[in-house]
């Protein structure tokens, strides 16, 4: 049976997961793909430390030259995150005649134009199943499955972390600080939690998203990104209330001719699949024009779940390589039909909006009155019910309005002396 050497370059949670797949699933995958999947090589900056996968010492490495320089190596994968050295070595293994898996979203969506040049120059591919969404196959969905297909639109729930705290203020009633504690404790947020808060992750998987997609490979800079940290218990409860469930989304939405992509908590139907989307789990809702509205579905973080994908990508890789397949593109062209992307003040929506007012007559007359000068129409309009302060919220869900209209209005809304804070604005998506 051909025998296929790997370099795995990081040696953490994800990449010994990989190493005990390989080892105990050996048998098992050789006889489906007809090829033996032999580690020859493992480097890790920390090469002491127990993992819960036992190997042969002589496996170990704290230099990636090892691996990067080794003839006998066909495939290297890198799964350390970040971007410096993984760029170095992913770029290293490309020139020097290896496919690339890696699971590097931050990385991909920084470097991704050179690094799939480069790829390309030498011949070589970069599969990067376990980035979005670990286990969950919509990479290959995207690629293979869906071929023949145009996209219209993509929402995903993306981020472990920030659902689990969406979920537990919506589902316990729990604060945000609380529910975040709860997160880092089960151990799926980022080493910098605010990635996961602040929507970057959820950014960083949107471009391989809608790259795949559009064949756009946008900037970070092109993403309007909102995080979580503001959302309150208040506005999940008036929410839910109201029939929806707020949710952080990652969306790439065809309009006309423009191309929205952004990240922000939305407030989605509660009659709708994604708003039953909770704690770990990721989901991926893309509209088609042949196959209709999908949902990929499952945990978005854990260690078995991301091996899966980054052992997915490399039994790919054998196949490729055995076939002397080499597949330029992996199917991915440009929408030619995107002729630009959408500013973040040009969308239309719906938006749920919450004032804090005093309460006393005439205060919702002037809030109204400054929407309406805005061309900004109310669906509905809620007062709670005044507790000791003087301070009430009066909860609203506006008809579509242009982002651009209603930023000024609530600016305006601000500057009135009746209103005593901040006021809250959430886009609602009806999906
Ligand atoms: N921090 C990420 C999450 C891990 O919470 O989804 C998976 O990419």
């Amino acid at each position: 049976m051909k025998k296929m050497n790997i370099g795995l370059i990081g040696f953490g949670n994800v990449g010994s997961g990989v190493v005990k797949i390989l080892r105990e699933k050996k048998n098992f995958l050789a006889e489906k793909i007809g090829v033996e999947i032999n580690i020859k090589k493992i480097c890790d900056k920390d090469i002491l430390s127990k993992r819960n996968v036992s190997i042969d010492k002589g496996l170990l490495t704290s230099k990636a030259s090892e691996i990067i320089d080794d003839p006998q190596i066909d495939i290297v994968v890198e799964l350390i995150g970040g971007i410096n050295p993984a760029k170095e070595f992913i770029s290293g293994a490309l020139k020097s005649g290896k496919n690339v898996v890696t699971a590097n979203k931050a990385l991909l969506a920084q470097n991704g134009k050179e690094l799939f040049a480069l790829a390309r120059d030498r011949g070589k591919n970069i599969y990067f199943e376990a980035s979005v969404g670990a286990g969950i196959p919509i990479i290959k969905s995207l690629r293979e499955g869906l071929v023949a297909n145009r996209f219209n639109n993509i929402f995903g729930i993306v981020n472990g972390t920030s659902n689990f705290v969406l979920s537990e203020m919506s589902a316990n009633n729990r604060s945000f600080p609380d529910a975040l504690k709860q997160a880092k404790e089960k151990g799926f947020a980022e080493k910098d939690p605010s990635l996961d808060i602040e929507g970057i992750d959820s950014a960083h998987k949107l471009i391989i998203l809608a790259y795949l997609c559009f064949g756009k490979l946008v900037s970070l800079q092109d993403v309007f990104v909102e995080g979580i940290s503001q959302v309150s218990l208040a506005d999940v409860n008036y929410a839910k209330e109201l029939g929806f469930e707020i949710k952080l989304l990652a969306i790439a939405k065809k309009d006309n001719n423009e191309l929205q992509v952004r990240v922000h908590p939305t407030l989605i139907p509660r009659s709708h699949l994604l708003s039953s989307v909770s704690g770990v789990y990721n989901a991926i809702y893309v509209s088609t024009d042949l196959a209709g509205n999908l949902m990929f579905y499952g945990p978005g973080a854990g260690q078995f779940s991301a091996a899966s994908a980054v052992v997915s990508d490399l039994v790919d890789l054998t196949q490729d390589i055995k076939a002397g397949l080499f597949r330029s593109t992996l199917n991915i062209i440009e929408d030619r039909s995107v002729k630009k992307l959408c500013r973040i003040e040009d969308i239309k929506g719906r938006y749920y909006i919450r004032f804090s007012a005093i309460d006393k007559p005439g205060v919702l007359a002037h809030v109204s009155g400054i929407l309406a000068k805005f061309g900004i129409s109310i669906a509905s309009v809620t007062q709670k019910e005044r507790s000791r302060s003087q301070i009430v919220p009066i909860v609203m869900i506006v008809h579509e309005a242009r982002e651009k209209e209603l930023r000024l209005a609530l600016s305006e809304i601000d500057r009135l002396h009746v209103v005593r804070e901040k006021s809250i604005a959430i886009r609602i998506e009806e999906l």
